[in-house]
């Protein structure tokens, strides 16, 4: 059955891309823009009666909800609700303004909250949706300029997963997508805002926020066409990921940022540190073991305020060598996890569709427990697969607990 899509900020780049590969699809789009006419050129190419434009600025709550309730009365329902409206602004955080920052997260944060409290009612009651924000890879990391613009990104993330463990019984679902690098108006100088230099001598000696960033415009990896039709295939997924990093930019970039939560050193500071250690032994432990890896993994889980278990994970990140080896591991490997009650929360798919070539995986796996995990990591069906894996990548798994709130 075609799909109802629901997209902010089409009259360029990612937004565009979702759309056009949307109605490729054969799916209705409701297209949401400030510029009607820049949309409009932006979508010359797909436009037909599966297409309906309708002007709005995500920073209107009221423009946000009228949009919605346009778009119920004209294709009946809403699927898909891509919130991809954005701008960034770039500066050392000392030298932006209070109002600079405001106005980054009305767009960038606050604009999503408009549309996720739109739609939830009408996907709540439809028994099914699925809202699609995207974030960034500086929503998952932090880089240098990005304050402001990496705090919405980290917000939504969060939104998203909190959210979404109470609305997942009525069906809807939410997925962040962390992209990475794409050539898109993002840092064309209409668009982006950068932060000027406001005399603090400290920073005089630094490259600006302008010279460091603007070099990218237009020769960024990622195709915003193929991103956009990654995206339409995880919104075609019974099970979507809660994260789908995009591209191999990103992928890099996230999983040394996960991969230093998880550093065991940290974990040995969190384990002395005398207030834990007021908690007792088993309560430090945890926090211990799962402070860091929560942060970054405690994705799902109904499980998580049910069962005082903490889950267990395995997060792979190879390169991979040999696309047909990895891909005889995959077959092997991929229908095992459900068989020891463990399932794929985060692979990044995207790595075919958005990068034209595999070359890096991403995949994070919950198990109900740690012993899961390492029931599942040692058992003889997933050695066996193992084999495959070991000769056509190279990279690190790691087996690791997540973290449950201490009773109280
Ligand atoms: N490109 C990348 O490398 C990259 C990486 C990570 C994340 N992202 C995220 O991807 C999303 C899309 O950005 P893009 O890269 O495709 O850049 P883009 O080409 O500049 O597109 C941004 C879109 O957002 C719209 N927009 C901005 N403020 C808006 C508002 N207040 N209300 C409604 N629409 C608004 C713009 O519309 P107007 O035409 O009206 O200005 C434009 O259509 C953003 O959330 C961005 O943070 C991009």
């Amino acid at each position: 059955m075609s799909k109802v899509w629901f997209i902010t900020g089409v009259s360029s780049g990612i937004g565009a891309g979702v759309a056009r590969a949307a109605l490729k699809a054969g799916d209705k789009v409701i297209a949401t823009s400030r510029n009607l006419d820049k949309a409009r050129h932006a979508l010359r190419d797909v436009a037909d009666e599966n297409l309906a434009f309708v002007k709005l600025d995500v920073t209107s709550e009221a423009q946000v909800n009228t949009a919605v309730e346009d778009a119920v009365a004209r294709f009946g329902r809403i699927d898909v609700a891509v919130n991809n409206a954005g701008y960034c602004l770039l500066g050392n955080f000392e030298e932006q303004t209070l109002p600079q920052i405001e106005a980054q997260f009305a767009t960038n944060f606050y604009g999503v909250v408009h549309v996720v409290r739109a739609v939830l009612p009408v996907m709540r009651k439809q028994r099914s949706g699925h809202i699609i924000n995207i974030g960034a890879a500086a929503g998952v990391i932090g880089l240098k300029h990005c304050g402001a613009y990496s705090a919405t990104k980290f917000a939504i993330e969060g939104l998203a997963f909190s959210v979404g463990i109470e609305v997942e019984p009525f069906g809807v679902k939410f997925t962040t997508v962390e992209p990475g690098a794409f050539r898109t108006d993002l840092l064309d100088s209409q668009n982006v805002r950068y932060v000027p230099s406001s005399g603090i001598e400290d920073y005089a000696g630094d490259a600006t926020s302008e010279a460091t960033w603007s070099s990218y415009h237009g020769v960024q990896p990622g195709d915003p066409d193929k991103l956009g039709a990654a995206v339409v295939t995880v919104a075609a997924m019974e099970n979507p990921p809660k994260i789908f990093v995009a591209g191999t930019d990103a992928i890099a970039m996230i999983a040394s940022g996960i991969e230093g939560r998880l550093n065991p050193d940290r974990r040995t500071d969190l384990s002395d540190h005398p207030q834990l250690k007021t908690k007792g032994p088993d309560t430090m432990k945890k926090i211990a073991f799962g402070a860091a890896a929560a942060i970054a993994l405690t994705l799902t889980t109904t499980a998580y305020a049910q069962d005082s278990r903490p889950p267990g994970y395995m997060i792979a990140n190879y390169t991979i060598k040999d696309q047909a080896g990895y891909n005889k591991y995959m077959e092997e490997a991929g229908p095992l996890a459900p068989k020891f009650g463990g399932k794929i929360i985060v692979f990044n798919l995207n790595a075919t569709a958005v990068e034209g070539e595999p070359k890096k995986v991403m995949a994070i796996a919950e198990f109900p427990s740690l012993a899961d995990a390492q029931r599942f990591y040692n058992s003889p069906e997933y050695t066996a697969a193992r084999k495959f894996r070991v000769a056509s990548t190279e990279g690190s798994v790691i087996i690791t607990e997540g973290f449950v709130p201490p009773k109280q």
